[in-house]
């Protein structure tokens, strides 16, 4: 299995093959689920002592496994968060592959660090962040939240015992009540307790309301997670004025923007993310809107020294690691093995340039706002708030959730679209989720077409 044979080669040949096509190809189906009985049925058993073969693995991968798996950077899947890996990243994380890169440590993984902090350096500057802020690169964006906010509670117990002050029975975390579900998640992974705060009816977090909050509970409240780019709406909270409490509370303030702080790089969208650059530790998800594969995070700390105070596992057998000064990636969240998963996203930021992705988030914006017109214009359709960034949520007048979910069902089996339905304040909806630059505004209006 390891050693250079002739097998071996053609295996690898198979494979690369495969996966140029699968890159290079622009009409690669939408596919749908199937059943697993169906898999199963087609599949067959691949699983034995003796081995099926590659030729016959690959080809049960690419006629039965793939097709059942919905292709995500489709320019017509619209649904929950999109993504849309460059050709530079997604072919690039092939080489991050095949070059067994261990990122967890400076030690094992010096080059591949050193270009992953380059990225979280030039991200932590378009935030504004002070320099010397920095972090790493996670799974995703609740990994990520979680592993802010572990730094966040650290660091706030470690200010209690310097004070001399009792610690809370219950720390707590205040957000919004449209934040995302990892905030709950973390919550009930460390055991502490959500305030979720109505946002106004613009969907909007403002530091009026999280004032009231931080008084109701004191210092029990170790930080406010605001959120950049909700994920239903892709509305920004008031990152400014919820900022602005930091000069009367003490408190850790995270800035959850795994979907949308991305369009901080595109001039139509920066002003919506003032006060970011206050923000003791931010996240974004470079498998969303940065335009890479699956799976990353870049989690940003302002003072990278909260976070691996935290979150360093200390053993004998990792004594060689912890025990100088180097900046190993593995210190700075909940993981200790880990993929150099910010090297797609390096390499194509160093091939194609930042204007480029500035240009592509920013045409994703202007197309959201033009489909957001096109349905305020027509009759039967109701925008449900105006999109901030490239979200664009709308009822079809008259449509209860069944309708939906038919039309739904309808438009995948016709490989036509993946729009999936979903609701606010109990009432269903559907929403465009929009990043993909191969997405055309035709695309969109024969989607509305469709619905009557
Ligand atoms: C605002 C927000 N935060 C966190 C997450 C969780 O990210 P991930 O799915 O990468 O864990 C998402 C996912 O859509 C999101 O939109």
């Amino acid at each position: 299995m390891h050693d250079v044979t002739a097998e071996n080669q053609r295996l690898v040949d198979l494979v690369l093959d495969y996966s140029r096509r699968r890159i290079l190809s622009s009409d690669t189906p939408l596919d749908k689920p199937a059943s697993p009985a169906e898999l199963t049925r087609l599949a067959g058993r691949t699983i034995d002592e003796r081995g099926i073969g590659s030729e016959r693995a690959l080809s049960i991968f690419e006629h039965v496994l793939a097709p059942a798996c919905i292709t995500t950077d489709h320019p017509g899947y619209l649904s929950f968060i999109p993504t849309a890996p460059t050709k530079a990243a997604t072919a690039f994380d092939l080489v991050v592959s095949a070059s067994a890169l261990y990122g967890g440590s400076w030690l094992e993984g010096a080059g591949a660090v050193h270009a992953e902090n380059e990225v979280l350096a030039w991200l932590a500057n378009e935030f504004g962040l002070p320099d010397g802020a920095g972090g790493v690169f996670v799974q995703g964006g609740t990994l990520g939240n979680l592993s802010a906010l572990v730094a966040a509670r650290e660091a706030a117990r470690v200010r209690a015992g310097l004070a001399g002050v009792d610690q809370p029975p219950r720390w707590k975390v205040v957000c919004s009540a449209e934040a995302h579900s990892s905030i709950a998640s973390a919550a009930r992974v460390m055991d502490i307790e959500i305030v979720a705060v109505r946002p106004g009816e613009d969907g909007t977090l403002r530091g009026d309301a999280v004032r009231a909050a931080l008084d109701e509970h004191g210092a029990s409240v170790f930080a406010v997670v605001a959120t950049g780019g909700s994920t239903n709406f892709g509305i920004v909270d008031d990152l400014a004025s919820i900022a602005a409490l930091k000069a009367e509370y003490d408190f850790w303030l995270h800035v959850d923007g795994a979907y949308g702080l991305a369009a901080m790089l595109s001039p139509l969208a920066r002003d919506r993310f003032a006060g970011v650059e206050d923000a003791d530790s931010v996240i974004v998800d470079p498998h969303k809107w940065l335009f890479a594969p699956f799976d990353a995070c870049a989690l940003i700390y302002r003072d990278p020294e909260a976070g691996r105070r935290a979150h360093t596992q200390h053993a004998e057998y990792l004594d060689t690691l912890t025990e100088t000064a180097d900046w190993s990636p593995s210190d700075y969240a909940a993981h200790l093995t880990r993929r150099a998963r910010g090297l797609p996203f390096w390499f194509s930021l160093a091939s194609y340039g930042a204007a480029a992705y500035r240009d592509a988030i920013t045409a994703a914006i202007e197309l959201a706002r033009r489909i957001a017109d096109e349905i305020r214009r027509r009759d039967g359709f109701t925008l449900v708030r105006e999109p901030q960034l490239g979200i664009v949520v709308f009822e079809r007048d008259g449509w209860a959730k069944a309708d939906y979910d038919a039309w739904s069902a309808h438009l995948l089996d016709e490989q036509r679209a993946f729009v999936v339905p979903s609701s606010h304040d109990g009432r269903p909806n559907t929403r465009f989720a929009i990043l993909n630059p191969r997405t055309t505004f035709e695309q969109l209006t024969a989607i509305l077409d469709g619905m009557g």
